[in-house]
């Protein structure tokens, strides 16, 4: 497993990128360890159109972050949609930039950069003629459908920040975040489409906005025609007001540090965070690592199948590959519907050339066999790549072998809603790639391993928790509102560093094998969820006393969600109870949130001053019961061995 795969010759000839061997990445690594200032400014010049190019690289350091967010390019002053549009239309005007394929094969649209354009303008003035101005909040709550990259960038154009929220989630998680970010306007469309069913979407935003909020508007696009509600005076249909607007906005020139967007993430406790991004840094960053890591080309049909609603969609589906003048696809539907076979389907029929997906995706597609990827014809990709969660060698392998037959490289590639863009990664042309393992970071980033019961570096080979020791231009600036918890949450646990969440392993080549979160987040099925989430969900249902959420090995999820919980006295545990709990969670975070076991238990394993023994619970959930390690502390040891024992019947039904 140690040993590398060579990157085939066909991946490697003919780049026009700067890093095309293990040398160039050296040189590259280490210029931006010796000048990060020279080394950013010289990237983003070459890759950003600024009104006003900066003279200053970075400001400030993880030391002073509690004073307040560093900087990147401080005196620079741009609007990111000149970078992603305008500077297209010379050169690129009638190359699509938008290849959407919806919820039906078949059903297809191109947007070409001139198009694009166009729609952006419309919007943007859609956007202040409902009032928008630069540095206000615009909720979109919408579906995969080529209009919410057209809602982000207008919202962009204008200068206004937007929140893009993930359109699975519920009326009360959409209320919490449009809340949290003081919109204004809100963003739908009438429903989703998604494998043959249909997203309530304007019902939600419906119910999300019942009662108290800031919000004055409400622009709906007509997706599929179903009747909706309807709020006199508030909601607007999308193809009203585009249609009397003009498609001319002049950019909103702002400075390099002006917000961006929000994107709401979860973490070990409270609420999820609305993580802030700012202009200009994200978008060096962003167009930085999709050209660099995916080798992009003139003639690439590019194919993220990530959801806008996060941070992959906002990166590598739009900002990213739309500043390098690529052809960007956008996918409204799922794997498996009408069947397994329909990546590859596309794939076949739009010559993709670079395709990016998630491990689960990967690995629920090779449990269903090899005849839905071999039927098509794969010639055209070169470059494969995965990100979200841990891929496992085996899925890894499958992907190489099946899906690329050995002649495509794959790219697994580590970051985070935090970090704005890819930060450890296989270059495609440029690392050999191990299966499994992210192998190496990025020029700019620069990991540390700490061990956490010393606190010290772990140097060479070994494990400890993964950091960050220096800013890069994507980085997260601050919590929106919250900037002592963006300090608390990334930057105490480690003076001086940026503490990932992550647990990491080195290997004696230097390479990068992340092992997972060593906090209280899970990842399932690719989707970041707080266990604490799941706890206060349940807890809110009057049956339940208390709730402990941890996270277990899942085949093909990942990791699965296992909630022991603890039942008021008087209360018996029923398939209905379960039922209404699991809709508990529904209700309060969204469709893509379930519980997989649900355990009653008698209580939960406490030491005496009270707090709960995760490593307990992870233990049992995990089938290792007998690595429980001591227990003496406990309040009340009797309690494990029920835990154990209803445990050992769940598994063995
Ligand atoms: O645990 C890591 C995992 O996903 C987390 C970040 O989740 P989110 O902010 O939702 O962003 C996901 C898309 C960038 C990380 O802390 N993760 C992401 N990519 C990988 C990964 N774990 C292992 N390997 C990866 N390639």
């Amino acid at each position: 497993m140690n040993e590398p795969y060579e990157v085939p010759e066909r991946v490697r000839a003919g780049s026009p990128n700067s890093i095309t061997s293990a040398n160039d990445w050296r040189r590259e690594y280490q210029r931006s360890a010796d000048d990060p200032d020279g080394f950013w400014l010289e990237q983003t010049r070459k890759l950003v159109r600024w009104q006003d190019a900066p003279t200053a690289g970075l400001s400030g350091d993880y030391h002073g972050v509690k004073a307040g967010p560093f900087s990147w390019f401080g005196d620079g002053r741009l609007n990111v949609t000149v970078t992603c549009l305008d500077q297209h239309l010379a050169a690129r005007a009638d190359k699509t930039a938008l290849l959407w394929e919806g919820d039906e094969p078949g059903d297809v649209r191109r947007l070409s950069y001139r198009e694009l354009h166009a729609e952006v303008g419309r919007c943007a003035n859609v956007l202040r003629s409902l009032g928008v101005r630069r540095g206000e909040r615009v909720i979109i709550y919408m579906g995969m459908v080529p209009e919410a990259a057209v809602a982000m960038l207008a919202c962009a154009r204008i200068g206004a920040v937007h929140s893009v929220v993930f359109g699975g989630f519920s009326a009360e998680a959409l209320r919490d975040r449009v809340r949290d970010c003081g919109a204004g306007v809100v963003i739908t469309q009438d429903e989703g489409l998604r494998g043959g069913r249909s997203i309530p979407l304007k019902a939600t935003t419906d119910e999300a906005l019942d009662g108290e909020h800031g919000v004055e508007k409400v622009l709906v696009l007509r997706r599929t025609g179903k009747d909706v509600g309807w709020v006199q005076g508030r909601d607007v249909w999308w193809h009203d007001a585009m249609a009397d607007a003009g498609p001319e906005c002049a950019p909103e020139i702002v400075d390099a540090e002006h917000p961006l967007f929000i994107l709401y993430t979860s973490g070990s406790t409270g609420r999820p965070k609305g993580l802030l991004h700012t202009c200009g840094g994200y978008l060096t960053y962003a167009a930085y690592t999709h050209r660099t890591v995916f080798d992009l080309r003139e003639d690439d049909v590019y194919a993220c199948v990530a959801d806008v609603g996060w941070i992959t969609g906002h990166s590598y589906i739009v900002y990213g590959p739309l500043a390098n003048g690529a052809t960007s696809f956008m996918f409204e539907s799922t794997p498996v519907y009408p069947d397994a076979g329909r990546y590859w389907d596309m794939v076949q029929r739009h010559r993709f050339t670079i395709f990016y997906t998630a491990p689960t995706a990967i690995r629920a597609l090779a449990a269903q066999g090899d005849d839905f990827v071999t039927r098509y014809d794969r010639s055209s990709v070169r470059v494969l790549g995965t990100v979200g969660e841990p891929i496992n060698p085996a899925a890894w392998e499958w992907y190489h072998r099946v899906v690329g037959e050995g002649r495509c490289t794959i790219v697994d590639t580590w970051w985070q809603t935090e970090t704005g863009g890819i930060c450890i990664s296989p270059i495609a042309p440029a690392t050999a790639p191990k299966p499994g393992s992210a192998t190496l970071p990025m020029p700019g980033i620069f990991p540390q391993l700490i061990d956490p019961d010393t606190g010290r570096e772990v140097r060479g080979p070994g494990q400890g928790h993964l950091c960050l020791t220096q800013p890069w231009p994507g980085q997260a600036r601050t919590v929106f509102g919250d900037h002592d918890r963006f300090v608390a949450t990334y930057f105490s646990t480690y003076e001086g560093r940026y503490f990932t969440g992550d647990g990491c392993r080195r290997d004696a080549d230097g390479y990068y094998w992340i092992t997972g979160r060593v906090d209280d987040v899970i990842n399932v099925s690719g989707h970041r969820m707080g266990t604490a989430e799941f706890e206060s969900a349940l807890v809110a249902d009057e049956a339940v006393g208390e709730a402990a959420v941890v996270g277990f090995p899942h085949d093909i999820k990942g990791t699965g969600v296992w909630a022991y919980v603890v039942l008021q006295a008087g209360e018996t545990w029923s398939e209905a109870m379960q039922q209404r709990l699991q809709r508990q969670v529904r209700t309060s975070i969204g469709a893509h949130a379930r519980v997989d076991v649900l355990q009653p238990v008698p209580g939960l394993p406490k030491t005496r001053s009270g707090k709960v023994m995760r490593r307990i619970l992870r233990k049992v959930a995990e089938g290792q019961p007998e690595a429980l390690g001591d227990t003496s502390t406990l309040a009340d040891p009797s309690v494990v061995e029920a835990i154990v024992a209803g445990a050992a019947v769940l598994k063995r039904c």
